[in-house]
Parts: structure tokens; sequence; C-alpha cells
């Protein structure tokens, strides 16, 4: 008897610790803690409150630097940061992108008097937008923008676009990348749409999870790989009013359903640092949340990383959002609600308040502790303990053919094509072409903010070997084929009349339409139409009678409704980096057979904006979903068929399995993304009228076919009930792959 209770009990401590312990431990290595612990026990307070403090290379560089300057340290006021502050990260660019041979030198002052001069020898851990490649390193590989890079549901793309941007970071001495952006596109207007991966959270989450795994690998401490960081953690891309850093209100239900998942996942991942969303949901700044912050973040994502504020966002708390009365108690709450470093950026206010607290028994040492503990993991993890320096032998790779190969194939996929009367596209050689528009000669209109500059508007900066739409044009169709003539500028006329006079003695005109570069709060409208001068612009075009065709670089779907009916073809752009010229010649000449698909709504109209996965009411009555082209929407060269769906409902198993055989019924070798729609017929809360669950892409020879399978599991079907349970309701679902459907009962899948 006695035997059997302890059998009993041994069986139920397996069982309780098995429940116990938390959902992954990815980044949990026992010699690693133990380190974390020998360091902590040595750490003064100050020691510990400096790991916590991020500033600018600003603040320790010299003054006034202007475009083309080489970035000068100023030794007295980086020692004074390192050794007096005992700041533990440094971040930003100094303006303007940096040379390779200048990162090395501003990385090896900064961990000489860090690993030299300081008590500890901790590292700075260095951090840097790398947004869409190592954007401020000059020269570096810089790839379309991740709304573009969505629009290509290549995993691999994103994967090996993401493992180039390690590299060349890396290559520059940088290990901590503050990126992939895991906010869901859901406002056009907000100016960092493009820096999404669009409007659907399983998407997103999808990519954000590969991008992850390009920057870390399997092992962040390699040469090549370094931290990313999730952000803007969570809700920033879905402000009421569209502008950037401006309230949002987001139930917790559409927070868990719509805008955690993504973050979930790349927290699952691996992901080892994350930032906060600068603005605040529901009328608390998110910096100030101990709800997100702790309870949902590290509690039950169980992240174990370290989460870092954005820029200026705890004296905001204050100066800003005055839900604190004093520069000290915005520190306290922010700091309470659950960050473990400050981008200050500007000064050490942040570490004398914080020191302060502390010492006045405001902060628990403890609270101190944990946060330094997840910075020096991160530190350790990353590999910089051991060597903090610059590794010089990465820049034998440092924008290599071999990176820019990669970057082509990224736009190549991208690129979208939204309109083709008649199959005018693919094009014939020894045509004659006007090429036209604000966006046609220049490469920052192609790359926008984050590139080289915050704003992504400094023409010089760019590689002059690198092709501009009109120089790509001018390779293809060959020089004495085009004319060029600039028509409109962004919003003011240039020469329009004349260059409409251009277009008579040509077969084609090629408009190149968009916006100017922008990021962040500058990149705010109040207009979500084009510039009315661009549509007029193209309106008069058209009416020479000969065919235009449009292509958009542009960093958000700005309504084009007055002129689609006039264009002959449309080629959405997006932002699509230093290739995307190349990628378009190669398109319109049918060189490459279009294949990107969007990876959002794009709107008809200025207001009512609905993404695809809209609610039944959205369609009901009155009510019509009438995008200009709906989420998924993307058109190739050559055609084809979807057949034999075949849905196997496995209850015990708690999964899905669905096949569709895709065959190209067209001329053209071809890739196609097959795409999986879920649509829950039934439930407690009313559920969307569709949502993507599985994404594959293939490449298909003419007459060729292939079968696509997809896997759902339980996570797939659920959603949050009117009590923000994440739940799974027994009832009717609907799968739908390429217009094929097929209604299936689930009975009984448990989460
Ligand atoms: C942006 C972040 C960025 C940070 C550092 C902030 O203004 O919101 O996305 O990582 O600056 O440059």
């Amino acid at each position: 008897m006695r035997k059997i209770s302890l059998l009993f009990f041994i069986i139920i401590s397996v069982l309780v610790f098995i429940q116990a312990k938390p959902q992954q431990d990815l980044n949990i290595k026992e010699d690693i803690e133990l380190k974390i612990d020998a360091l902590l026990s040595k750490m003064t307070i100050e020691e510990k409150i400096g790991q916590m403090t991020q500033i600018t290379l600003e603040v320790v560089s010299a003054p006034d630097r202007k475009s083309g300057d080489k970035l000068v340290i100023d030794e007295e006021k980086l020692r004074e940061a390192i050794v007096k502050y005992n700041v533990g990260s440094i971040l930003n660019t100094g303006n303007f992108a940096n040379s390779l041979d200048n990162w090395h030198e501003i990385i090896t002052a900064i961990q000489d008097i860090a690993t030299k001069d300081t008590r500890l020898k901790i590292p700075v851990i260095y951090g840097i937008d790398a947004i869409h490649g190592a954007n401020y390193t000059l020269g570096a590989t810089i790839f379309p923008q991740s709304f573009a890079l969505a629009a290509t549901r290549n995993k691999e793309i994103v994967k090996k676009g993401a493992a180039v941007t390690a590299y060349e970071m890396k290559a520059s001495g940088i290990p901590w990348d503050f990126n992939p952006v895991m906010d869901i596109g859901r406002e056009p207007l907000w100016p960092r749409f493009f820096e999404t991966f669009g409007e659907d959270p399983y998407l997103a989450a999808i990519l954000g999870e590969q991008y992850v795994k390009g920057i870390q690998g399997d092992d962040p401490s390699k040469p090549e790989k370094g931290a990313a960081c999730l952000k803007h953690y969570v809700g920033y891309s879905a402000p009421n009013n569209g502008k950037d850093r401006t309230p949002a209100w987001i139930p917790e239900r559409v927070l868990r359903d719509v805008f955690l998942p993504s973050f979930e996942r790349a927290v699952k991942a691996g992901a080892l640092t994350v930032m906060v969303n600068s603005s605040e949901i529901n009328g608390i700044p998110v910096h100030s949340d101990y709800h997100l912050l702790t309870e949902i973040l590290k509690e039950e994502m169980n992240f174990q990383g370290f989460v870092v504020s954005d820029w200026r966002d705890i004296i905001n708390l204050y100066e800003r959002d005055r839900v604190a009365e004093t520069p000290e108690e915005a520190v306290r709450m922010a700091v309470m609600a659950g960050i473990d470093m400050s981008m200050v950026p500007f000064n050490y206010t942040f570490y004398d308040h914080l020191l302060n607290l502390v010492n006045g028994g405001k902060v628990p040492v403890s609270r101190i502790d944990d946060a330094v503990r997840r910075i020096l993991r991160v530190k350790f993890l990353t590999g910089i303990f051991e060597n903090p320096y610059p590794i010089k032998s990465l820049a034998a790779n440092f924008a290599s053919p071999e990176f820019a190969k990669i970057n082509k194939s990224a736009a190549d996929e991208a690129i979208t094509l939204l309109k083709n009367d008649n199959n005018i596209l693919p094009l014939k050689k020894g045509a004659k072409f006007l090429v036209t528009g604000p966006t046609a000669n220049k490469l920052s209109v192609m790359n926008g903010g984050w590139s080289f500059v915050w704003q992504g508007d400094d023409e010089s900066l760019y590689p002059a070997e690198k092709n501009t739409m009109l120089e790509a044009m001018q390779i293809a169709a060959g020089n004495e084929n085009v004319v060029y003539s600039e028509g409109v500028d962004f919003s003011t006329d240039i020469n329009m009349k004349e260059t409409i006079e251009k277009a008579k003695d040509t077969d084609y005109i090629l408009l190149c339409l968009g916006e100017k570069p922008y990021c962040e709060t500058p990149g705010n409208i109040g207009d979500l139409n084009l510039d009315r001068i661009q549509l007029d612009f193209a309106n008069e075009l058209a009416k020479t009678g000969k065919p235009v065709i449009l292509v958009l670089f542009e960093g958000r779907p700005r309504v084009i409704n007055q002129i689609v009916d006039d264009m002959s073809a449309i080629i959405m752009g997006y932002l699509p980096g230093l290739e995307g010229a190349n990628s378009i010649a190669d398109i319109l000449f049918g060189d490459v057979n279009p294949s990107g698909i969007l990876s959002f709504t794009y709107p008809k109209f200025p207001a009512g904006y609905t993404t695809y996965d809209y609610k039944p009411m959205e369609e009901y009555d009155q009510n019509h979903f009438t995008p200009q082209w709906v989420f998924g929407y993307g058109l190739s060269y050559t055609t084809f068929e979807y057949s034999d769906l075949k849905v196997a409902v496995d209850e015990n198993a708690g999964k899905i399995d669905v096949a569709v055989k895709v065959k190209n019924t067209g001329k053209r070798k071809g890739k196609v993304t097959a795409e999986l729609f879920l649509t829950d017929l039934v439930g407690s809360v009313s559920r969307p009228v569709r949502q993507l669950k599985g994404f594959e892409k293939i490449e298909l020879e003419p007459e060729t076919e292939s079968t696509v399978h997809f896997v759902l599991t339980a996570g797939d079907l659920a959603f949050h009930n009117r009590e923000n349970k994440k739940v799974i309701e027994p009832g009717d679902f609907v799968i739908n792959v390429g217009g094929l459907e097929e209604k299936v009962r689930i009975e009984n899948i448990k989460l």
C-alpha cells in the first residue's frame, strides 16, 4: 500500500513538474545563468542601473556632422558614459550611415573602454535599426521593405534576407537589430505601414518567425548572427486618427486575436528582445502598462529576453502623456510596469532617477536584478562577452553579388501586377517609351525611410551603381528607345505640358508615381488619396491615347481610384529596395513572371478602410466590401487551376489535413501561392468572414501539376470568446483554397 502511494506521489509530482515547466526555456542556459549570478553578486546598484541605460551615439560623438562626414567619437564623453554612468547600451547611427571602417572604429572605441577601463568589463550592446538590410552602413544590401517582402509569400526569402541583414550588421560590428516590426498593418494612413508584414495576423506571425530565425539562427552568438527585437509591443499600428504615436482603442479580445499573435509566435521562436509601443492603448501609455508588459509578455508568453523602451518614451509619460507627476515617477512607472532598458537617449536622467528610486525604496532591488539578469542574458547569448569587437573577416562578403542576387529575387517575387488590360504585358523589345513621373529617376523613392538616413531622403548616400527605374529601362529597352521627362513632382507641376507632348512620339508611357521617402511622424498625412497633381497628370497622359503603364512606389496604398480605369497596366512596386527597378524592368519585358500578391487590402476610397477578414455585417444589407484590390490579389503571365480539394479531420490527433492540386494551365513557367482561408461559421462572438491559416508558394512549369498540403491544428481554430478566453467552439468550419470549398464539422478538437 505504502509502495502504491509512493508511486502515486511520484507520478503526481512528475505531472505537476511538467505542468509547471514554462512553455519554453529557449533562452535559458544553465551555464549562462550561473555566470549571470556571479556577475550580479559583484555589481553595485550603480553598475546595475547603468546596464539598464541606453544612449544615442550623438551623445558621445562630435557635434554638427554633415552628410558625407565621417563620424568622430568624442573620447571624453564616451568615457563619461561608460565609466561614470556604466551605460550598458548605445544605439543609432549619428544621423548618417557610416562606412564599414567607420563602424569598426566606433564599435572598437566603445568596447575598448567597456572591456578595459571598467571594473566588471561588461561589453556594451550596440543596437541599430536594420529595418530592410543593414541600412545604416554605406553600401549595404538594401532589401524591399517588409510589406513588400510579405507580398512574396516566400518564407525562405524572408529568412534569407534577414540572414544577409544579420551578416552585414555583424560585419559592421553590431549585434542587435531593432527589427522585425510585428505590428499588424491595419491602418493605411499610418506612416509606418510599410514596416509591417501587412494586414494579416497569421501572415505577420509566420514571416516574423522567419525573420527572427534569419537574424538569430540557432545560435545568436555565431559570428554572422545577432539578436532580433520585436516591436512595437503592442497595438502601435492602429491609431484612431491614422497618425503616428497617437491613441488607439483596442479591446483585449481584439488585442489577443489580432495584435498579440505575431509577438507570441516570434517570442516562441526565441526572439531575444522586445521594444515597446510609443503610444497609448485604451488611455494607458503602453510604457506604463504592467498588464501588457509583465502579465502578458513576461508571464503568459514566458518571454525571457529584455524589454527596451522606445525613443524618449519613459520621460514622455511625464512630458507628453501626463500620467506621471514628475520625471522620477515616470521612471518608476515604466520600470515597475516591466521595462528593463530605457532608450533615454540623450542624457543620464533615467540613471539618476532610478538610482534615487532604488535608494529611496520605491523600486525594489529585485526588479532591478530581474531587468539586469535579462540584459546580461542577451549579452551572453549574443556572444559579445567572448568577442565584443567587429569581426573584420566578415567584410569579405559585405554587399557581395550573392547577397544582391538574394535581394533581386526578393524584389522579383514581391512586385505585384495589379492590372494588365488585354495582356499588354509583357512587352516586346524594340518599342519606344516615355518614362516619366516623380518616382522615375531616384533611388530614395524605391527605398523609403530607414535608408542611409532616418527619412531615407538623402539621395547622395545611395550607391550610384544601382539603377533607378529610368536607368533600368534604359538598359532593358535600349537608351535610344527611352525618352525621359519628369512631368510633375510629388505635388507640383514641373513640365507637365511638355512631357505630354513628348509622349506622342513613343509607343508606351511608363508612368512612375507614388510618395517621397518618409518614416515615423514626418510621414503623417491627412488624406489617403494620391496627390491631386499626380492623378491629373495620369489622366492627361492617358488622353494621348498611348497605353500608360503605371508603376507605384509608395509606402502605403494611396487611393488611385480616379485613374485606375485609364491605365493599361498597373504594377505595385511598393518600396522594393536597391534591386527593385531591375525586377520591374524584367517583369515588364517578361524575363520574370510576376508572383507577388498584396499583403494588404488596397482601398478604393480614402475612408472606411476594411481589411479582407471583415465581419459579416460589413457586407450585409447595404454594406459592401468594395476594395480596389483585395488582400492576396496579384496577377501572373500564366494561369493556374485548383482541383481535388481534400479535407481530412482527425479529431483525436487534433488536426485537419488539407490537400489540393494546383496546375499551371498557361504557357509560361510561374510561381503561385496557394492560400488557405478558414471560416468559422458560428461563434459566440462574431467571427471574421475568412481568415488566412496557411500559404505555400510553389513554382510550376506549363501544363504541370503539383499537390499542396496544409495541416491545421487546434490554434488555427481558436479565438477569444466573450470572457476573453481562448477557445475552440464546436461547429461547422469552411476551408477554402483557390476558390474550392469544403465544409467540415469539428466536435472535439481541444486547445
Ligand atoms: C522608433 C523605433 C526605433 C527607435 C530607435 C524610434 O523613434 O519608433 O522603431 O527602433 O526610434 O531608432
